[in-house]
């Protein structure tokens, strides 16, 4: 599997489009607002009433959250620089992912983002100039020295690529409690591999005292193989035997998948931040989000009886999975396989009390 190829959201607004199913992430966002909302603060007064700032978004995607987070980037500027009676900056703002997502809806829908964003900061504001990036972000994106501020929520779990010799991962699709420890190990090491060039390339890329928020899907246990980390793609890998079982997937084409991603644990983050040594960590921290908080349109928080069936949890699953899944099993059995893992999602949330874990981790270039 070529994953810069391979992994990108469901596009467009349909649907199952990311667009319409990402309430989860949205949830994410507005939940880590305080860390970003603080480092950005921090980093404006620190830079001295600047022309510019340049803020990078990786791993965008499309739909409303892609604006969601910039834009809250840009009004925590302009309140820290009315308090202190400053003229405002201009912003250039860096909207990054793989080539194949759906940047067109991004750029169709940024007119009237701007026009909100103008409204809601009033006059006096400086312009936001909207520039897409599309590369991955374990690569170099930007020039030496040229960004103030990188964002990423949500995106730097995915690896660049499938870890190679986990052959012996059979009949699951990520690691899990039965997945022998030379395949935990491989996972371990590519994220270690990855997640280092990531801070390599910010290094390079960032300005001295510039800050870096990333939020990942991640762990408390410092197990990768725990529940708190694996237990969707258990549920994903259960659905797929299921269809093994009656005979609509081949069991060879199950044993030959496994997902691109880690879900670190905030000490694996902070010994590779420190490893890296050109980063300072100004605060790591880990929240969770039951399923059934985004479940259930009406939120509720921990209310178990209040859940959606797993209706809004397999719909998000979809959004984030299905071209990955499409890619290797076929379109055809999509509407099989997202089907089952509804009703798999639907009774594990009725049995135990299912979460996502976030690791967030705010950094200062040194
Ligand atoms: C779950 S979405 C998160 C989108 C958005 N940040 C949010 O919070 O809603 C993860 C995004 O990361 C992108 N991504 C994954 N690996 C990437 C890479 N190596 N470089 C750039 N983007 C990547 C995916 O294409 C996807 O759009």
């Amino acid at each position: 599997m070529k994953v810069a190829e391979v992994l990108h959201m469901n596009g467009g607004n349909g649907d199952t489009s990311y667009a319409t199913n990402s309430l989860l992430q949205r949830k994410v966002i507005l939940m880590t607002k305080p860390i970003t909302d603080r480092a950005i603060t921090s980093l404006y007064s620190n830079l001295n009433n600047p022309k510019t700032i340049s803020i990078a978004d990786l791993g965008c995607s499309s739909g409303p959250n892609t604006f969601l987070a910039v834009s809250g980037l840009v009004k925590a500027v302009d309140t820290a620089r009315k308090k202190l009676r400053q003229n405002s900056p201009e912003f250039h703002i860096y909207l990054n992912d793989l080539p194949s997502n759906d940047f067109n809806t991004i750029f169709q829908s940024l007119q009237k983002h701007q026009e909100e964003i103008k409204r809601e900061l009033g006059d006096g504001s400086g312009p936001c100039f909207f520039n897409g990036v599309p590369g991955s972000f374990y690569e170099r994106l930007f020039p030496t020295d040229s960004l103030h501020f990188v964002h990423s929520s949500y995106s730097l779990h995915w690896l660049s690529q499938v870890p190679k010799g986990i052959e012996d991962n059979k009949g699951n699709i990520y690691m899990s409690a039965s997945s022998p420890p030379s395949v935990i190990k491989a996972y371990y090491k590519q994220f270690e591999s990855d997640f280092s060039t990531f801070l390599k390339c910010r290094s390079e890329e960032l300005v001295k005292g510039g800050m870096m928020v990333l939020t990942t899907l991640g762990r408390k246990s410092e197990d990768p193989s725990s529940k708190d980390g694996c237990h969707i793609w258990e549920l994903l890998a259960m659905t797929l035997n299921d269809l093994v079982a009656k005979g609509l997937v081949e069991e060879e084409k199950l044993n030959s998948f496994n997902i691109p991603k880690y879900t670190p644990s905030p000490t694996e983050i902070k010994v590779l931040v420190e490893k890296n040594g050109a980063f300072t960590i100004n605060s790591l921290e880990v929240s969770q989000i039951y399923w059934t908080e985004f479940d259930n349109d009406n939120i509720s928080k921990n209310n178990e009886k209040n859940n959606n069936g797993g209706y809004n949890v397999a719909r998000c699953m979809r959004a984030v999975a299905e071209p990955m899944l499409v890619s290797h099993f076929g379109e055809g059995i999509m509407e099989d396989v997202f089907h089952r893992y509804r009703e798999i999602i639907a009774d594990s949330m009725s049995k135990e009390k299912t979460q996502f874990i976030n690791v967030a981790v705010s950094l200062i270039r040194k």
